[in-house]
């Protein structure tokens, strides 16, 4: 009987170190450390510099927003409101987040992974198409449709994607474990970067030719404008001359502009050779 207790106890220790080892966020050590982006100076460990206690406010574990519609205006026809320590400071040191997703008909949130974080989503309205890959060698496709009230955890680091498979729109919550979560979106950290990724290297990666490397890098770049205009348009620019400069093949970046959401069809096409592509990375 008491080998028994014994062995339950060591049992729990055991897995309490295990939970350590695989926490990603270390857990705090005071009640909270509200982040303070203006403090520079201060060292930093993991995170960001702590303000005060004295001086921390209910306003600084506090953001009001998520009851309104995200703009789904864009190629994708998704939408994403972040909620982290960005916008709650008080996150800092918690490792937590959350985001509100809003999807035009037929709009996908295209295959992408968060490094730092496992996520848990929720549907509120609409119908979701969900799936994630697991890693190499089995690249298996774990994939399931939502509806209102279902939930559904994407684990930490493997690609994965959404899409409204509705005839309304569809928006979905979702927790994330991680204060930020950080964004690796497929296609463009592919076709994307800045400066490009040398096209021979593309090509033979995606077994296809120059000129198709350098159709969706256009494609992804011009994309990113419509998806982001103000802050889009300074990459763009960056891009754009690094891309010129880096092998003349890439000419103006900046046509093909486009603000009404594309016919489903189009979509449709987009997000299967999002998951084509994805399926030769
Ligand atoms: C669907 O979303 C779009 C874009 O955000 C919005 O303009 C439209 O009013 C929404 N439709 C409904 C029925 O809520
Ligand atoms: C592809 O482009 C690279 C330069 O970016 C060039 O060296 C290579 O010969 C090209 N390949 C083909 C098949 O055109």
């Amino acid at each position: 009987m008491e080998a028994t207790f014994i062995f339950f106890i060591l049992l729990a220790a055991f897995s309490l170190s295990i939970l350590g080892v695989f926490s990603y966020e270390p857990a705090p050590m005071q009640d909270f450390c509200v982040a303070d982006p203006t403090n520079l100076v201060a060292v930093r460990v993991n995170g960001m510099a702590c303000k005060n206690p004295m001086f921390v406010q209910a306003d600084d574990f506090y953001y009001s927003g998520l009851h309104i519609n995200g703009d789904t205006r864009n190629s994708y026809g998704y939408k994403v409101t972040p909620v982290t320590v960005y916008q709650i400071p008080g996150l800092n040191t918690l490792g937590l987040s959350m985001i509100r997703i809003d999807y035009a008909i037929w709009g996908a949130n295209p295959p992408h992974t968060h490094p730092r974080a496992t996520e848990i989503l929720t549907v509120l309205e609409g119908t979701l198409q969900v799936g994630f890959i697991s890693s190499d060698p089995q690249n298996r496709l774990i994939t399931k449709v939502l509806q209102r009230g279902d939930v559904f955890v994407f684990p930490v680091g493997l690609v994965h994607f959404q899409r409204n498979l509705g005839h309304s729109n569809a928006t979905a919550i979702a927790a994330l474990s991680s204060q930020n979560p950080g964004v690796i979106s497929i296609t463009n950290t592919i076709f994307g970067s800045n400066p490009p990724i040398a096209t021979e290297i593309l090509a033979q990666a995606f077994r296809v030719d120059n000129k198709t490397v350098n159709r969706l890098r256009k494609k992804t770049i011009s994309d990113n404008i419509i998806k982001d205009k103000s802050a889009a348009r300074k990459r763009l620019e960056s891009r754009t001359s690094a891309a010129l400069s880096f092998n003349g093949q890439v000419k103006n970046t900046g046509t093909g502009r486009q603000d009404a959401i594309p016919k489903n069809n189009a979509l449709s096409s987009k997000f299967l050779s999002h998951t084509f592509l994805l399926s030769l990375v």
